[in-house]
């Protein structure tokens, strides 16, 4: 199966079993919005819970705050939203279909990629074991050719990248013979910017009304309350502030499912610090949260970081934290350094004094940033994509298994009577009643112990636990794993040890 079709397969697994629905479904669907069900949310929750505990309990000098998704306008007038939030747009003539026209090239370069590739893959199946990658890019006449191309298209996009040369954007476009994938023409309107953030009014009478936003980032929030954290917290610098939210942006592009939607969830972390140590923090701060990530045991080799070369003018380092999604390595998280400016532009617009006095020192300063901005979404996808296998049993069949990091799973055991009769159903409930406090369990008790398996397999439950005649003997159930498969006979009274080694959150937090 190649990884795009993997990836179809996933999409429609999170659908049947209940982790992400498209949004409205039943009115055919709104683009680029997912609902999350039954087992997604658990799945998100215990994501969630995992970022939380390790930002605000393992960190005694971060604290969390909860801030409203709309906010005075002027606050976006200050950190550059409404001034700079922009993508730049194309409109197809005759589909009337709209792309960004940085993503039109983009494709077009990737396809380049992609045909040099497949060159590569050619030659080492011609030369097998005397295959040397690096001479064959260096002396193959259809990879030079193609290289030759990609380079040039390339460099004329990041100088207008840079420029911010939209007409430059079209000749690419018109120069490369992009069509519109629709209507196949390259017939397009010329390049213009397009603002993210929705926008909508507050106010009941529509001369009292007035235009707010739905927060792109949640960390606006941060800066804004910085004053009132530090101030009723008794904060000293070095302190962190996290937050947990929705945020909205209006992607023009807004595909790969869950990937990039129009409403997600961010979860952020600005860690406010003395001006002068921010390379150090951002260091710092990187190295946390790679540890955070690799912690999960999902493989150290499928992250990376991708420094950025061209910083925001406000920053003064950057780096992204790539995950390998099927589509390949793509930004799961991104780590900056913010400098002060965002709380140096609220001090300007609001006309409040936001700095921070050193006692030690007695100097005042407004505190630099580091920031942490990691999508709840793309963490599920990313986990979702790593944990889903298809596995060729020893007796033919194909078990479809979820092997998500056992504290995160929605499900942490399924407690299930092998049959529904003679007191079996009534000694699970008990031991359902025996766990349901410290666990997420199911009961099951419709069909096969087989075809059951196969569901929790599918939802990714670390456990099932089967109980049998022999268990009113002799107080024991079948506690059954799911990677490896394998059962063993547990005491009903020794379960909730055994599940707790394994699931519980703060094993994970330990060993950060
Ligand atoms: N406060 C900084 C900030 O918002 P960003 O790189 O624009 O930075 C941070 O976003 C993270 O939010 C990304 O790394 C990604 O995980 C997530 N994210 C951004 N846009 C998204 C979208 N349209 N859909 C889903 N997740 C998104």
């Amino acid at each position: 199966m190649t990884q795009e079709e993997l990836f179809k397969v996933l999409v429609a697994h999170c659908k049947e079993y209940g982790f992400i629905f498209p949004s409205s479904e039943i009115y055919d669907g709104l683009a680029a919005v997912y609902d999350y069900g039954q087992m997604g949310v658990e799945l998100k929750n215990n994501i969630k819970q995992y970022w939380w505990n390790a930002m605000t309990r393992l960190n005694e000098n971060i604290v969390g705050i909860d801030s409203c998704i709309f906010m005075h306008p002027r606050i976006w007038e200050a950190s550059g939203h409404v001034g700079a939030f922009n993508d730049p747009l194309i409109d197809n003539k005759d589909s009337k279909k709209r792309y960004r026209a940085d993503v039109l090239i983009e494709d077009y370069l990737a396809k380049i990629e992609e045909k040099m590739n497949k060159e590569v893959e050619k030659g080492r199946k011609r030369f097998g074991e005397a295959f040397n990658e690096e001479q064959f890019r260096a002396t193959n006449p259809n990879v030079l050719r193609e290289k030759a191309k990609y380079d040039e298209v390339h460099n004329r996009y990041k100088k207008a990248e840079d420029a911010n040369d939209l007409a430059e954007y079209k000749q690419i476009i018109v120069d490369c013979g992009i069509v519109c994938p629709i209507s196949g023409t390259c017939n397009w309107t010329d390049v213009r910017q397009f603002n993210l953030m929705f926008s909508t009014s507050i106010g009941s009478t529509s001369e009292g009304a007035s235009t707010i936003y739905l927060r792109p980032e949640t960390a606006q929030g941060i800066f804004v309350n910085y004053l009132n954290v530090q101030k009723t917290g008794r904060m000293k610098i070095p302190f962190g502030i996290a937050q947990i939210g929705k945020a909205f942006r209006n992607e023009i592009v807004a595909r790969q499912f869950i990937f990039r939607m129009r409403e997600f969830e961010q979860m952020e972390m600005q860690f406010f610090i003395k001006p002068g140590t921010e390379l150090e923090w951002f260091k710092k701060w990187k190295e946390q949260r790679m540890k955070w990530h690799v912690n999960l045991g999902m493989g150290a080799e499928n992250y990376r970081f991708h420094d950025h070369e061209k910083l925001a003018h406000y920053a003064n380092a950057a780096t992204d934290i790539e995950f390998l999604f099927p589509f390949g390595f793509k930004e799961l998280e991104g780590i900056h350094s913010r400098t002060n400016w965002d709380l140096g532009r609220h001090q300007q617009y609001s006309g409040r004094k936001i700095e921070y006095f050193d006692p030690e020192e007695g100097v005042a300063y407004t505190p630099y940033v580091v920031e942490t901005s990691i999508g709840v979404d793309r963490m599920v996808l990313a986990v979702l994509s790593h944990s889903y296998k298809e596995e060729k049993l020893e007796n033919g069949e194909t078990r479809v298994v979820l092997s998500i990091p056992a504290p995160l799973a929605p499900v942490k055991a399924a407690v299930l009577p092998l049959v529904k009769k003679d007191g079996l159903p009534e000694l699970a409930q008990k031991v359902m009643d025996e766990l349901k406090y410290d666990f997420n369990c199911q009961y099951e008790e419709k069909d096969s112990i087989g075809k059951r398996y196969r569901r929790q397999d599918a939802i990714g439950t670390p456990y099932c636990i089967t109980v049998d005649h022999q268990s009113l003997e002799d107080g024991c159930v079948t506690v059954r794993e799911r990677d490896t498969m394998s059962q063993e006979r547990v005491k009903i009274e020794d379960l909730r040890a055994l599940i707790d080694k394994r699931v519980n959150l703060n094993n994970l937090l330990r060993n950060l």
